[in-house]
């Protein structure tokens, strides 16, 4: 029985099956099972096999604290990457940065790379999808081409590792990208999720035994051709996608997993022709072009993490020639915009089975805050009554079934972004908890009648 030990994996996320089949009964795609040559796992084979079974040893955790001091975070230098980390990368940990292929993970990271290295710091930089000479054109149009980085053109991991260890371990490296590795130790071709774990695992071992913070850059795809970042996501310390719209030239960075920092703050950049720009103050950027005498836009007072984001919610309620009236939803929560209008309907008399309903974010950014109901529901009275709403106002709270306006966290906070980006009035829950330390005046509203007739009085 010597047959070699055959699996069917599925590309996207990982599972596995005994047999083929067209689809994936764990995550429902379509075409993404492949057949894969066993060796699963590097560590898998006979336990006997392994040459040395030395004790492992063991640690007190409160005689730990003196070692954690010393393995501080080495700031990138880029503001709003060191506050989606958390304050930097901590030594020995292993990042995966997802995102759609040409939304700019390569240009951040050559970014971050030149500003540690200028502050002489060693970092490496492993391309496996541009040749070096494509990779220094990048470093040359950011102006960054002088900067000490050590870059390489290299798929293989083991040859990676070797390379790295030669030396001073580097402060940061980075791996362009994780779906073009491979490792010896698994047969599998390069790019299936068999290759993409393997080559993880030893990556992730070389970062914990070199104290090297190591970035791996994973591609999202939405067709499965190549194994989604996904399954490598629980092997990692941090998980941050880098998210933006083709349409829109800003970005967002997110922590959606992060053993070493907070996973609610989010790094705004703009892409310029030189590269990623910070944009230290998002809200001004949300809302330009603004048009302030259009009816159904509602400037809503969200928060990201710690930070306050104002943000413009456009709706559009017109008559519906359907008999299944539309409802379109960009940058927010559909099943929440359907119990806005239930409430509407229920608590206002505000009949809208009749219309189509449009809702967008502005600019592209995705909210999912319940806070944003109140700013959505201003937005599609005033829409559907022809009636602009205050420009110098903002709104937020959640709305409950039974149409009662209730408070939301960190009003404080919102208030004072408002005040300073020179807004009069929050309309808002009337709320406990702010501390009287207001930014600006606000009007609280107890029931989402009080909102309908505010709207309605101008
Ligand atoms: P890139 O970092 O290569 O994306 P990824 O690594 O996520 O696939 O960025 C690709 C896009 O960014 C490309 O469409 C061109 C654009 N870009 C700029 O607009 N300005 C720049 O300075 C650079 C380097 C890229
Ligand atoms: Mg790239």
């Amino acid at each position: 029985m010597a047959r070699s030990h055959q699996t069917f994996v599925c590309q996207s996320c990982g599972a596995v099956y005994n047999r083929w089949r067209g689809r994936c009964e764990a995550c429902n795609g379509w075409n993404t099972i492949v057949e894969e040559t066993g060796g699963a796992s590097p560590a898998a084979g006979p336990v006997a096999t392994r040459p040395s079974r030395a004790k492992g040893r063991i640690f007190p955790l409160e005689g730990l604290s003196g070692e954690v001091k010393d393995a501080p975070r080495t700031p990138s230098g880029i503001a709003e990457l060191d506050r989606v980390t958390g304050g930097g990368f901590v030594r020995g940990s292993v990042i995966l940065l997802g995102g759609d292929p040409g939304i700019g993970k390569s240009t951040l990271l050559m970014q971050a790379s030149a500003a540690l290295a200028r502050r002489s710091e060693r970092v490496a930089y492993i391309s496996g999808e541009e040749a070096v000479g494509q990779v220094r054109m990048r470093a040359e149009r950011l102006g960054l081409a002088a900067a000490p980085v050590e870059l390489a053109a290299e798929t293989n991991v083991e040859d990676i590792v070797a390379t790295l260890t030669q030396g001073r371990p580097p402060a940061l490296a980075i791996i362009d990208s994780i779906q073009t590795m491979w490792t010896e130790t698994v047969e599998s071709a390069p790019g299936t999720v068999t290759q993409v774990r393997g080559s993880a695992q030893s990556l992730i071992r070389f970062a914990k035994t070199s104290g090297t913070a190591v970035i791996l850059v994973g591609h999202v795809t939405k067709d499965g051709q190549i194994a989604g970042p996904r399954v490598v996501e629980h092997m990692v310390d941090a998980v941050v996608s880098f998210e933006g719209d083709q349409g829109h030239h800003f970005r967002i960075l997110r922590a959606v997993k992060n053993r070493f920092g907070p996973t609610d703050e989010i790094g705004v950049f703009e892409m310029m022709d030189g590269g990623l720009a910070e944009v230290p103050n998002p809200s001004a950027l949300f809302l330009a072009g603004r048009d302030l005498a259009a009816p159904g836009t509602a400037v809503f007072a969200g928060m990201e993490g710690t930070r306050p984001l104002l943000v413009e919610i456009q709706a559009l309620v017109a008559p519906s020639a359907l008999g299944m009236p539309r409802r379109a939803v960009v940058g927010w929560d559909p099943n929440r915009l359907s119990m806005v209008l239930a409430v509407l309907e229920a608590h206002a008399g505000i009949r809208l089975g009749t219309h189509d309903v449009y809702l967008n974010v502005a600019g592209g950014l995705r909210i999912t805050e319940p806070a944003a109901d109140l700013a959505v529901a201003a937005a599609l009275v005033s829409s559907l009554s022809g009636t602009p709403l205050p420009s110098d106002a903002v709104y937020f709270g959640e709305i409950g079934l039974s149409g009662a306006i209730r408070p939301v966290a960190q009003a404080t906070a919102r208030l004072k972004e408002a005040q300073k980006l020179g807004f009069a009035r929050a309309l808002m829950p009337q709320g406990r908890g702010d501390g009287g330390e207001r930014g600006l005046p606000a009007e609280s509203l107890r029931h989402i009648t009080d909102l309908v007739a505010g709207v309605a009085a101008g």
